[in-house]
């Protein structure tokens, strides 16, 4: 067990479906009767290089066709959950993105049914506290976004915000405004994924067109200094994800990842996993590759896990207590004792 192993952490930035682990969608496949591509689980692990968010999508837009029922929904979320909790995440903010299931006629009673049943037992048996995120696909119309806002209002209650994800070059969040203020109006948190692959405009349109509160991703803000100062002094959390960005091609090498910088910048940074079968490792994998290629030090990676919580769209009292988790975290004996810990 090392220091980020039980670290109490948020995570804010994973999207369910890009949680399928090969074997569990082979499995899923069988259940459901879906042919797939790729002959086993190794031969697909063996696709997990690409050459950018597109490619990527592609894969995962396939891997989602093995996703047909309320149990199916049930049993991914269920797996995540379970193995955030063991990493010391005592809250997940999920993404969901129901419009690709839509297209294939399952109701969102199954979808949401499944995801909640599994948030709810998670809650239950492990402490972990789960909330949904919906997301809107930015490739498709705004028209299509608005529908899914309606498509979803049965569960407004239980959904904590609305983002946006999917192929972000040549479809800028101010595509989406009209969608925002919908959102906004039914009382949703909203985020959007900004600056992956675009240009640190699209973050300052998801602020000032879109009027978000969180920013996914915001890798190019380090492009636009006026625009890290503004991050900073406004106190807008980015939920960033260096394994994602490495796989996609977005970062090359990273020990020049920007997250150092703009945490020296004074700018509200958070560490998370995306897609983590697809990217090479969950939430304290991510960690982990910042502490080693950045050489962050306990004390850093501590200031991170803060960050989740206070970037987190928990009440005041789920972030309070996150937050004394994290000033109450001991190092595990191993490392206070193998590491010269004082
Ligand atoms: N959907 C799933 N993963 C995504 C990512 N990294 N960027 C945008 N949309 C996504
Ligand atoms: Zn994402």
């Amino acid at each position: 067990m090392s220091f980020i192993d039980t670290l109490p952490k948020a995570e804010l930035h994973v999207h369910l479906e890009g949680t399928l682990e090969p074997e569990q969608m082979f499995q899923l496949a069988a259940r459901n009767g879906v042919g797939l591509p790729w002959d086993s689980a190794e031969a697909l692990r063996a696709e997990f290089t690409f050459t950018g968010l597109e490619h990527f999508l592609r894969l995962y837009t396939e891997g989602c066709r093995v996703l047909c029922t309320r149990q199916d929904f049930y049993d991914l979320a269920a797996a995540y959950l379970r193995r955030s909790a063991a990493e010391g995440v005592l809250r997940a903010e999920v993404f969901f993105a129901p419009q690709n299931f839509l297209d294939r006629d399952i109701p969102v009673t199954e979808q949401f049914g499944g995801v909640l049943d599994a948030i709810d037992d998670a809650r239950a048996d492990t402490g972990i506290d789960g909330a949904m995120l919906v997301i809107a696909q930015r490739h498709r119309t705004e028209a299509a976004a608005l529908e899914l806002l309606e498509a979803v209002r049965p569960f407004r209650d239980r959904i904590l915000g609305v983002g946006l994800g999917s192929a972000e070059r040549g479809n800028p969040p101010s595509k989406f405004a009209r969608f925002f203020t919908a959102a906004r109006a039914e009382g949703y948190r909203l985020t959007c994924h900004a600056g992956e692959e675009g240009p640190p405009s699209y973050i300052r349109e998801a602020l000032d067109v879109c009027g978000v509160e969180r920013i996914d991703h915001g890798y190019a803000a380090t492009q636009d200094p006026d625009l890290v100062t503004r991050l900073a002094d406004d106190g807008v959390p980015l939920t960033m994800c260096p394994l994602s960005n490495l796989r996609l091609q977005v970062t090359s090498d990273l020990s020049t990842y920007p997250l150092a910088d703009l945490m020296k910048a004074g700018v509200l940074v958070t560490v998370n996993s995306d897609d983590p079968p697809y990217f090479g490792g969950y939430v304290n994998d991510n960690y982990a590759a910042l502490e080693r290629h950045l050489g962050l030090g306990n004390a850093e990676l501590a200031a991170l896990a803060r960050n989740s919580f206070a970037g987190s769209f928990g009440d005041r009292s789920a972030v309070d207590r996150g937050l004394t988790a994290v000033d109450d975290h001991e190092p595990p004996a191993e490392v206070t004792a193998g590491a010269g810990w004082r």
